[in-house]
């Protein structure tokens, strides 16, 4: 099997469907090109897919499931646009581009954020086609939990207050956890939710996400210390600059290289016993080995 064509055809599919809906949706004033401007820059899709590709595997129908991977995307973007911001990591390049607050305005970017959040709610309980309400109702619900307060944003908080002084080694796993994992997480656990999976297959890529999760972070810190900027499209060094403690500055590159490699391969012995774990296999290694 072709998997890389595969995500490709998956990113067609994901860029479309947001392009078509935020250009009829017509938000107000600069919302609209501040909004387009960060969601269809080109980020990589990697949990949009993941949550792809978790309902294919556990039966389900892709289409269906779209408008869902297409919600956890609209909320990544708006983590992004939030991170960037002077307040928070106060960084100037994304996607390759100059920030959203840079090009807008810190104003309109904090809105193109909060825009993009309640969107991707608006989305999941708009646009759920045939789908069974129980699923839809449990889909959008994993969501809300983890991106909120004790996900994505209890981890950002975290993030914010380790600034400038030592915290230790399993701090930062909660904390990775938080702000990259419990996004990731959802979008594996929503792709099986929707396509209505058993116990087991749930609880099997809730570990297979958190693993990539954490390995995914860890990659993007030492990505910000090793990294190419023309091709991560974001600025080196960041993570020093604001004095933050990474996994980089706690156990060093190679600790940190062999750690990637073994949530990997922990990854993938998380989905052992399941049929059709190939493109899983494949991206949680692609990830691994990542440059941007
Ligand atoms: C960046 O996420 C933020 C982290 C959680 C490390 P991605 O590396 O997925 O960013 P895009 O979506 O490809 O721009
Ligand atoms: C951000 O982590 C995770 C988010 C929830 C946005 P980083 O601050 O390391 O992400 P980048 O490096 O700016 O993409
Ligand atoms: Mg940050
Ligand atoms: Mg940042
Ligand atoms: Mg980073």
């Amino acid at each position: 099997m072709d998997w890389e064509l595969r995500q490709q055809e998956d990113i067609k599919r994901i860029e479309t469907w947001l392009q078509t809906y935020w250009m009829e949706r017509k938000p107000y004033g600069d919302l609209n090109g501040s909004i387009l401007y960060s969601l269809m820059a080109g980020g990589k899709r990697v949990r949009p897919i993941l949550l792809l590709e978790t309902c294919r595997m556990c039966g389900g129908n892709v289409e269906e499931a779209l408008p869902f991977a297409c919600a956890v995307e609209m909320v990544h973007t708006y983590s992004l646009i939030h991170d960037d911001l002077p307040c928070m990591d106060d960084d100037d390049l994304r996607r390759g581009k100059p920030t959203n607050h840079k090009i807008y305005g810190e104003a309109t970017a904090v809105l193109a954020g909060d825009a993009l959040l309640t969107g991707a709610f608006e989305v999941m309980l708009e646009e759920f086609g045939n789908l069974p309400a129980e699923r839809v109702i449990r889909a959008a619900a994993c969501l809300g939990k983890a991106a909120g307060s004790r996900g994505m944003v209890g981890g950002q908080i975290l993030d914010m207050a380790g600034e400038g002084h030592t915290i230790t080694a399993s701090e930062l796993t909660e904390l990775y956890g938080l702000k990259t994992g419990a996004l990731m997480t959802a979008a594996a656990e929503m792709g099986c939710l929707l396509a209505g999976g058993g116990e087991e297959t749930r609880k099997a890529v809730v570990r297979y996400g958190e693993k990539i999760g954490l390995a995914f972070q860890v990659q993007d810190d030492i990505l910000d210390v090793t990294g190419d900027e023309a091709t991560i499209g974001k600025p080196v060094g960041s993570d020093a600059k604001s004095e933050k403690n990474t996994y980089v500055t706690v156990k060093g590159l190679d600790v940190c290289r062999e750690m990637v490699n073994r949530l990997t391969q922990e990854a993938v012995s998380a989905l052992d016993g399941f049929q059709d774990i190939g493109f899983h296999r494949w991206l949680a290694e692609k990830l691994a080995g990542r440059n941007r």
